[in-house]
């Protein structure tokens, strides 16, 4: 993961544009994973370009990686994980945030809250979760 998000750290600064700052905190030493690296570039991606969005004057964009081992309870609140080692990917951003009844919503494959034609989406998240068996999305409450 942390190659690839290294290898595509340029192609990042590009697309939020010179008034967000990225900040790239790898964990050093990190565990490989079972993913298609073109797929994996597509989620930051479209995330990133969520977080632009949500920043039109600026700010901060942070994306971490962390090894984690995923434990029963994490298990139990999040339907189809696996207990054991994992590599945790996070991104967050300075933006607007997003109230409740939004968050609630977000991972409907076709939601959006912009009008036509300029959303992105993480329809395509949606679509490769479901051709990528290993990997679990969870959304944070910050
Ligand atoms: N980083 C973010 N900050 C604030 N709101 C967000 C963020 N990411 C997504 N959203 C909200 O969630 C909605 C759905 O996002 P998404 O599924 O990517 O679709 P789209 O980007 O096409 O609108 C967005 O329209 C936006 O309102
Ligand atoms: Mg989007």
């Amino acid at each position: 993961m942390n190659t690839v998000l290294s290898s595509f750290e340029k192609i990042l600064r590009l697309l939020i544009g010179e008034d967000i700052v990225l900040r790239m905190e790898l964990a050093p030493a990190l565990g490989n994973i079972k993913a298609d690296p073109a797929q994996g570039e597509q989620v930051i991606m479209n995330l990133a370009v969520n977080s632009r969005d949500a920043m039109p004057t600026g700010g901060e964009l942070a994306i971490g990686t962390e090894g984690v081992v995923v434990g029963e309870p994490f298990v139990a609140s999040l339907v189809g994980s696996t207990a054991g080692p994992s590599v945790l990917v996070t991104v967050s951003d300075t933006g607007l945030g997003m109230p409740p009844e939004i968050m609630a919503r977000i991972f409907e494959p076709f939601f959006t809250t912009k009008e036509h034609g300029k959303g992105t989406g993480k329809r395509f998240i949606h679509r490769l979760r479901h051709r990528q068996a290993d990997g679990r999305r969870y959304l944070g409450g910050k």
